[in-house]
This record gives C-alpha cells, structure tokens and sequence, in this order.
C-alpha cells in the first residue's frame, strides 16, 4: 500500500471534520497527507500518490464552485490514481457525486468509490433554524465513515464507479435555480461587530474587505454562498437573509 493524499474543500466546516476524521484514523498505519485545496504547497505533486481520497461540499447540488475550480485547472494526470470521492450535504445531495466524478474522471483521478455523508445543513440553520434536522448529522455517521475507509484500502481496481443519473434529480430542479438566480442578503450588525477581521481572513474566495470605517463588506459577485463568514463570526454579527441577528450558528 502506497501513500495516500486526502484532499477536501470546506465551507463551513463540515467536510474538513470528515477529511480530518479519516486522516486520524488513517494516519496509525498508512502513509497519508492532508491538505485543503485553499492551502495547497507550492510545487504540490499528486503523482507521488497511489490512492486519492476527495471531498467537497454540496452546493445547490453540485460540488462546491472551489472544488470545480480547482479541478478544472489542473493539469490531467500522466497515469490514473484511484479515488475515493466523498461529498458532504445537508439534506439530499442528488447528481452532485456524478458531476464530481466527471470532474475527477477528466484529470485521471478514477472515482472507484464514492459516498455522500449527510451532515448539519450549512444554508439550512440559517434560513429554517427551527427545523432540528438541519441543525445534526446523520446518525452512526462515523461507523460508516469508518467502513468506507476500510473498504477504499482494499479495494483494487481502476474501474470507474460514476453513480448513475437520477431521474428523481429533476426535483431539484427549484435548489438549482434557486443557487444561480438568487441570492439572500447577508447582514452585518453594526453595534455586534467587533472588526475583527476573521470573516476577511477566513473567506476561501477573498471577496471581503475591510471598509473605511474598519468593518468588513462583501463583494456578493465573488462570494460563493458558502456562509462561512456567518458561521465562523465570533459575535455573531453577520445574519443572512433576516435583520434578526443568528442566535445560534455552527462551529
Ligand atoms: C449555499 C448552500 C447551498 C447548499 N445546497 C445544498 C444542496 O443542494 N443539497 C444539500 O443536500 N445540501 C446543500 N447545502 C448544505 C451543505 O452541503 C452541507 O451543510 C455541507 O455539509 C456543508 O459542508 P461544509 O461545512 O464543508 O461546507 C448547501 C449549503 C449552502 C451554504
């Protein structure tokens, strides 16, 4: 068994805990690397890697635009490396495993195994926080973790495993849309603000700054939705969509 590299992209939080998860249980007997794709060394080289192990976000049903991006502008491998995709999502994630296998599939990443882990949902607690669901991960999450993992080191094969088109993806439809032609509002609550500046720092797409006055504002044409700022603010003083300030928040 070669060296394993385990590479994710987070919005929240929720796919780095999976990814670390992993690394942890991994690191006892394997030789593995961990790396977020807003962090990457320079010179970075997946050929040294015999198996990759991918996560993302779900983003309106697709993997999450860094993720794509990332994707897209790497060069293709020179020889297939099989892959473990994993995708984290809020409620139901539809196609969004058989678009990241065409990504991945594309550069010689070889989608032999894929799962969609459900966990709090990163949209869901601020738009419907009185929905508990939204608010836990799926139950036994872990043990099954556990058991893909175990399953990806075994298996040895580089034949593609690329879920099949649901037709029921189609219901979807409204998230989709929804994810291209709108855009809620994201609040900043002036006397809650301490200018800080961790939402600047944290934003994997830099589309913060900090303005005249030392609190921060978004360019919404970069920003990719993904909420981290709000979920990560020390004050809580970001809100989406309503004036009311969040009275709970992830992470
Ligand atoms: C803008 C946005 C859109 C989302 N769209 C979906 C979706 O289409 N389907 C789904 O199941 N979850 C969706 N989610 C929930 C996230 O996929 C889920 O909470 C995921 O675990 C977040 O992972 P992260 O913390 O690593 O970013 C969405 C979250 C956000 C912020």
């Amino acid at each position: 068994m070669g060296r394993i590299l385990l590479l994710y992209f987070s919005g929240v939080g929720n796919t780095k805990r999976i990814a670390e998860n992993m690394y942890f249980v991994l690191k006892q007997t394997y030789e593995i690397d961990i790396y977020s794709i807003e962090k990457l060394p320079a010179n970075f080289d997946i050929e040294k890697y015999d198996k990759l192990m991918i996560g993302s976000s779900t983003i309106h049903s697709e993997p999450a635009k860094p993720m794509k991006q990332y994707l897209e502008g790497i060069d293709k491998l020179s020889k297939p490396i099989p892959a473990f995709l994993f995708i984290t999502c809020g409620l139901y994630s539809e196609n969004t495993l058989r678009v990241f296998s065409r990504y991945c599939l594309d550069k010689n990443m070889i989608p032999v195994m894929h799962s969609a882990y459900r966990c709090s949902a990163t949209d869901g607690v601020l738009l419907a926080p009185g929905i508990r669901r939204f608010w836990h991960d799926e139950k036994n999450l872990e043990r099954r973790i556990q058991h893909d993992i175990k399953k990806f080191i075994k298996l040895n094969s580089l034949q593609p495993e690329i879920p099949h088109y649901k037709w029921y993806g189609i219901l979807n439809f409204p998230n989709k849309w929804l994810g291209k032609h709108m855009r809620f509002k994201i609040y900043l609550h002036n006397r809650k603000c301490i200018k800080c500046g961790k939402c600047i720092k944290n934003c994997p797409m830099n589309a913060m700054d900090k303005t005249g006055d030392g609190y921060p504002e978004i360019d919404r044409s970069i920003c990719i939705n993904c909420y981290r700022c709000i979920h990560h603010c020390p004050k809580k003083a970001l809100s989406l969509f309503s004036k009311k300030t969040p009275k709970k928040t992830l992470h």
